[in-house]
């Protein structure tokens, strides 16, 4: 995740239809949300769209943007009392956040082997670097991390392959 060149700036990036820059600075949480939700349209079914970054780097904002996408209504926030939340829009949206998950977990006993194949929509998994060992190869990673000031944040995309 170490891609070349200076960060591309989404509103310059949003004038055509190419694949995203490897790394984007978001400067507000609507550009963090509309990123996003071009990433969406570029995922196929089943994409599993591992999120890095630590509390508060916008994980869950990114989530959001993705629900935009795709066209689910209801709000997007934490799945704080179950491991994971599914949003139904034009397909579907897994929303699983791993925070909570402590010590040797493995995916099958956390009941995440039918998001991890074969998932008519888009998983999207904060924290994935805990069941880091189960995460698909083909697996999109997208790390966030503060930018220069207090509503930057620096998005970097890494496709698989
Ligand atoms: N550019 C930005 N992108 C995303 N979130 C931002 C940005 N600037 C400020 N924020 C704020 O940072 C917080 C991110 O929270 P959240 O998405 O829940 O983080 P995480 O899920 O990574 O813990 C929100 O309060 C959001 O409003
Ligand atoms: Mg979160």
């Amino acid at each position: 995740m170490n891609p070349p060149g200076p960060p591309t700036e989404p509103s310059a990036a949003a004038a055509d239809a190419s694949p995203l820059p490897a790394r984007t600075v978001c400067r507000s949480p609507d550009e963090t949300r509309a990123l996003a939700a071009r990433l969406a349209d570029e995922c196929p079914d089943g994409t599993v769209l591992c999120l890095h970054g630590d509390l508060g780097a916008g994980k869950t904002c990114f989530v959001q943007g993705l629900a935009r996408a795709i066209g689910v209504r209801r709000p997007v926030g934490s799945p704080t009392f179950t491991l994971v939340n599914e949003y139904r829009g034009r397909r579907g949206l897994a929303h699983i956040d791993l925070y909570r998950v402590r010590g040797a977990v493995d995916a099958f006993s956390l009941g995440l082997e039918d998001y991890l194949e074969h998932y008519p929509g888009i998983v999207a998994i904060e924290w994935a670097e805990r069941a880091s060992d189960f995460m698909p190869e083909d697996a999109w990673h997208v790390r966030l991390s503060p930018g220069d000031g207090e509503n930057a944040r620096i998005v970097e995309i890494a496709r698989p392959g």
